[in-house]
């Protein structure tokens, strides 16, 4: 490792020197990426990385780093914070090998709290650029995040943010995201004022939080492996199916126990009970070879996690 550090280092100098002491080179294992362009009507899709949308000059948001390669896709776009507004834990031994902080301020899917955007905003205007911030999918939390924080510190119109969120595809349901953006207000200097190592690389997240992060992440396992015929994807060949959807199937099982999610009224206990009963049954059909039956239980068990958050989790 420390071997490896110098001989970038030896590497780096040494192109440094060839170009004659410009702008610093990009480390010469990592390829430069062109930065999505302000104006950009659509979002991007890089090596590892989804739906890229720049917000503002040198601010970035997105989906979340698909392992290394898409940490190496934000190292070559020259990255040197990333911001993960997502309840999973962040990557941050990986990040950090390749030189790149990681700052970690999950936000849920209802609102961005007037102290989650102060953060987010001093963030920005503390911590080194370029910045990414990305949630899972890069579309909803990750736009609200940014669109918040470039409010706060004066980058952009509440109007303006709401722009490069349609860009992203934040979807209208979520009206509580969209409500934070209408309703944040610049800051002034002493608010965004801020120690910029003072951030946590990883906050803790427990209970049901941090279950749905996984059944996330499952969940995306498992929707690569449909796209394969259930079986293992090119890209992917150590993904076993029956693997994934048979932890899919006991992480919705734990539910039951979780104090959180056993606090909520008897029409969620119900909607809970049939996504449990849509993962076995999920589980059942891929360990019997049955493609068909499998399509079907994971299209009922998306469909539930639909219809539970827009009751329980978006507003
Ligand atoms: C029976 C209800 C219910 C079902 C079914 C359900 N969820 Fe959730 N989910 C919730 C609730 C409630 C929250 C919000 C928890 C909080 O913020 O305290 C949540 C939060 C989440 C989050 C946000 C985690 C974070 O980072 O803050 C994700 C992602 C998620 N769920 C994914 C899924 C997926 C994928 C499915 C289906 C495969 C699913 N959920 C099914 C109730 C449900």
């Amino acid at each position: 490792m420390i071997a490896r550090t110098r001989c970038l280092f030896a590497a780096a100098a040494a192109v440094a020197f060839a170009s004659a002491c410009n702008a610093p080179p990009p480390p010469p294992a990592v390829a430069a990426v062109p930065t999505p362009p302000l104006a950009a009507t659509t979002a991007e899709h890089l090596p590892g990385l989804h739906n890229v949308v720049a917000y503002a000059p040198n601010v970035i948001g997105g989906g979340q780093p698909e392992g290394e390669e898409g940490l190496v896709t934000l190292k070559g776009m020259g990255i040197q914070t990333i911001v993960s507004v997502d309840g999973a834990t962040p990557d941050v031994a990986n990040a950090e090998k390749l030189g790149l902080r990681y700052v970690h301020l999950p936000i849920s899917y209802d609102t961005v709290t007037p102290e989650r955007q102060q953060q987010l905003a001093q963030v920005l205007a503390n911590c080194a650029g370029p910045i990414y911030v990305h949630c899972h999918h890069g579309k909803h939390r990750s736009a609200a995040a940014l669109g918040t924080a470039l409010v706060g510190t004066g980058a952009l119109t509440p109007d303006a943010a709401k722009a490069r969120m349609q860009v992203s595809g934040t979807a209208k349901e979520y009206t509580g995201l969209w409500q934070a953006v209408e309703q944040a207000k610049p800051l002034d200097a002493a608010a965004l004022r801020a120690d910029a190592s003072s951030f946590p690389s990883v906050m803790k997240v427990t209970g049901l939080v941090a279950t749905m992060a996984e059944i996330d992440a499952v969940i995306d396992l498992v929707k690569q492996a449909k796209d394969a015929g259930w079986k293992a994807p090119a890209d992917h060949p150590d993904l076993v199916a029956s693997k994934e959807t048979a932890r899919l199937a006991k992480l919705f099982a734990a539910l039951t126990d979780d104090a959180e999610s056993k606090a909520f009224p008897g029409d969620y206990q119900q909607k809970l009970q049939q996504s449990i009963a849509a993962s076995a049954a999920l589980d059942a059909a891929v360990r019997g070879n049955d493609a068909a039956g499998a399509d079907q239980q994971l299209a009922a068990l998306s469909k539930g996690c639909k219809a539970c958050h827009a009751t329980y989790r978006d507003k």
